[in-house]
Parts: C-alpha cells; sequence; structure tokens
C-alpha cells in the first residue's frame, strides 16, 4: 500500500502543475496522471457533466493500485466541494489547501479568486473562506480565455494579447483592494509572473496545486501512507486524447520535457462515451 502510487487527475494538462509539485516535495513517489485531454475544457460545462466527467475519471485512476487520489482540477474540486466521492482512501480536491494558505497570508482579509466559469458560479472558494472567517471580504472574477491562451502557448511574460485579457479581467478585483490572490485554476499559475505584475508585488499570490501537494505529503505522513521506496518514483501519465499533442503542451506546464511515459486511456472506446 505505501508503495502505491498517488494517483492525480484533471481535465487536461493544467494538472500537470500539481505532478511538478508532487515530484518537488515527494520525490520518492509514484504519480499515476489522468488527463481528460478529449474532454477538456470542463470549466465552461454545467455541475451534472462535471461531475459525471469527474467519477469517470477517478474510475480510470481505480484501475490501476492507487493510495490517494487528488483531482488537481479547480473546477473538478470545486463542483464536488466539501462532499467528496471517494471515501475508502484519502481524496484531495485543491479548494481547502489553497484557502488555508490564502487565509493565513491575508494581512487585511480581502481575498481575491479567479478561476473558470463554472468554478466562480459554485462560490466554492468564497463559501470555504466565508465558512471560517465571515469577516473577511471575498472578490470573485471569472477568466474564461486564460485556459486557451495557456494551452496555446501564449505564455510568455511580454506577451501582449495576454497581457491585455489580463488586465481587463483583474482590472475589478483591484479595484477591490485585496492583497491576497487565489489562481483557482490549474493553467493560471503558468502567467503568475504576467498576474503578479498586474496585481503589483503588494499582493501574495496563492497557487492551488502546491498548496495541495504540500497537503497530499501532510495527509500521506499522518496515514504513515509514505513511500518507504529509496530510488525515485516514477510518473506514468495517460490521457483521452492524443499522446504526441500531450507530449508538446506538457512542457508548458512542467517547464521542462515530459519524463515518465505517456499512455492513451482508450476508456472512452470502454465505456462508450
Ligand atoms: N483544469 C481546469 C481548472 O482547473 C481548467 C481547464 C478546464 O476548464 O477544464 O479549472
Amino acid at each position: 500500500m505505501k508503495n502505491d502510487a498517488i494517483g492525480v487527475f484533471d481535465s487536461g494538462l493544467g494538472g500537470l502543475t500539481t505532478v511538478k509539485e508532487l515530484n518537488r516535495l515527494l520525490p520518492h513517489e509514484n504519480i499515476i496522471y489522468f488527463g481528460d485531454t478529449a474532454r477538456v475544457p470542463y470549466g465552461s460545462r454545467s455541475p451534472e457533466t462535471i461531475l459525471r466527467y469527474a467519477k469517470e475519471d477517478v474510475a480510470f485512476l481505480r484501475q490501476h493500485q492507487v493510495k490517494m487520489i487528488i483531482a488537481a482540477c479547480g473546477t473538478v474540486s470545486s463542483v464536488v466541494g466539501d462532499r467528496p466521492f471517494v471515501t475508502d482512501m484519502p481524496f484531495a480536491g485543491v479548494i481547502y489547501p489553497a484557502v488555508a494558505a490564502a487565509c493565513a497570508a491575508t494581512r487585511t482579509k480581502r481575498i481575491g479568486i479567479i478561476g473558470t466559469p463554472a468554478t466562480i458560479k459554485s462560490e466554492s472558494y468564497k463559501k470555504a473562506i466565508l465558512q471560517q472567517h465571515p469577516d473577511y471580504f471575498v472578490a470573485t472574477q471569472a477568466c474564461p480565455l486564460f485556459v486557451h491562451l495557456v494551452e496555446n502557448g501564449y505564455t510568455d511574460f511580454h506577451n501582449p494579447v495576454t497581457r491585455l485579457v489580463a488586465e481587463e479581467y483583474l482590472a475589478p478585483i483591484q479595484a477591490q483592494k485585496v492583497d491576497t490572490l487565489i489562481l483557482g485554476c490549474t493553467h493560471y499559475p503558468v502567467i503568475a509572473d504576467m498576474i503578479g505584475d498586474i496585481m503589483g508585488a503588494d499582493v501574495t499570490l496563492i497557487s492551488p496545486g502546491a498548496e495541495t501537494a504540500g497537503y497530499a505529503k501532510q495527509c500521506l505522513t499522518e496515514k504513515n501512507l509514505l513511500s518507504n521506496r529509496t530510488e525515485n518514483g516514477k510518473n506514468v501519465y495517460y490521457v483521452s486524447d492524443s499522446v504526441e499533442l500531450f507530449t508538446e503542451n506538457a512542457a508548458h506546464f512542467l517547464q521542462k520535457e515530459v519524463t515518465g511515459t505517456v499512455y492513451q486511456s482508450g476508456w472512452q472506446k470502454e465505456a462508450g462515451c
């Protein structure tokens, strides 16, 4: 059990930002990643569809020996909320680790949240913050174009198109004078330098994937489930669309070439999707 893999899933490639952090924090762990690249994006879909997809993603991961499941997707984590459908092993979404970090970081009790339309509509982050701190102020903003810009490699700090879009999306949040901003979608940490530049040096940016990797480490430590492997663990990736496209684009998220094996999951055929 201790040497079983950590299963991580996302609607596509964005969850690789969490894998990167897991590799850094837990180098001896094996990671099995499932990216539903054939059905991304989830962020513009209904809660019912997102939940159905998430359950199918988890069913795929369960075909492997996994000791913990991480929903790296902000959209899935938002729809699942505090009613996880995985109860027989540790399960983590990104909302609570990110909220804990944001609440610890804010000095002025004013927190901003950006995410996909489904994440913002669910009010998942906002509810989690206000549940713990009813006196906090929370400003939210959906940024649907960011996913497409990042997927298409428009990620350079000086990219004029992404900067224009970012300035437009972030202006209402800036006007609310938040001092902490949760990057509530897997793709946003990839353009964190630009978002940070626009928001200003006084605003602390929180990356849910990184916080969730820290939470996973804590959780596995508490449950005595950390691997006792002495050599480095391996990453194995499954995607529901083309392996070539995954390998080409994954470097944006990992900030290095993919190391590990990538397979086409082929599961939709079996599931008749
Ligand atoms: N992974 C999604 C999220 O973190 C972004 C991409 C999508 O919309 O599926 O919300």
